[in-house]
């Protein structure tokens, strides 16, 4: 079975199955996007209200700022896979809870696994914590990390939020110059393992 497919059973089963409270205030379940093949994946925080009205991830103002990014680096959302750590949107905007994050991590883990990405690029705090709860962003921005993720040697790069970053000049600068890293660090992943990707 190819990866589109997977993802779309994947994403048949969670959508009934997910236990997480927001879908009762939620809109609809915001399902990962973008190339089920793609060597990286993006994976941010929760829906907001524009990607709770659309059922798309990163399709408001942070989204468009990713999308310019990926733009500073030659590439568009169709060459890469982004999805969040929960599905639902948090009303407000708040935090998602511990519980929700938990709710939502299966359906994440098999996503992942779907995908098998060379490069996990995780926006944000938040992000990066479930993977690695004892980090802090403000020192692990920009550093490839290598973690051993469902048995499997992974590449993780933790960035700044891109919503953290849009109105903050100085995050914003230092956003752009991590993102500008993604070409050299996938170029370099590969040659440490030739045979890692076909
Ligand atoms: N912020 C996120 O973390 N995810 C989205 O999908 C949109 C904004």
């Amino acid at each position: 079975m190819n990866k589109v497919t997977q993802l779309m059973e994947l994403n048949t089963k969670w959508l009934t199955e997910c236990t997480c409270t927001l879908r009762s205030t939620a809109t609809q379940g915001v399902l990962g996007d973008g190339n089920a093949n793609a060597e990286i994946i993006f994976i941010g925080e929760a829906p907001g209200a524009r990607e709770d009205k659309e059922g798309q991830p990163f399709v408001g103002a942070a989204g468009k700022f990713l999308a310019e990014m990926l733009a500073d680096i030659k590439m568009t959302r169709e060459d890469v896979y982004i999805t969040n750590i929960v599905k639902y949107r948090p009303p407000e905007n708040r935090d998602p809870t511990t519980a929700e994050i938990d709710a939502c991590s299966e359906w994440l883990a098999e996503e992942i696994k779907i995908v098998d990405p060379t490069l996990v690029v995780l926006l944000g705090r938040h992000a990066m914590n479930h993977f690695f709860p004892d980090k802090k962003i403000s020192l692990e921005h920009g550093v490839v990390s290598v973690a051993s993720l469902f048995g499997k040697r992974q590449y993780f790069l933790p960035l700044y939020h891109p919503a953290a970053a849009l109105y903050n000049g100085s995050l914003r600068t230092v956003l752009k110059e991590d993102f500008k890293k993604i070409p050299r660090i996938l170029k370099n992943i590969t040659k440490e393992n030739p045979c890692a990707r076909p």
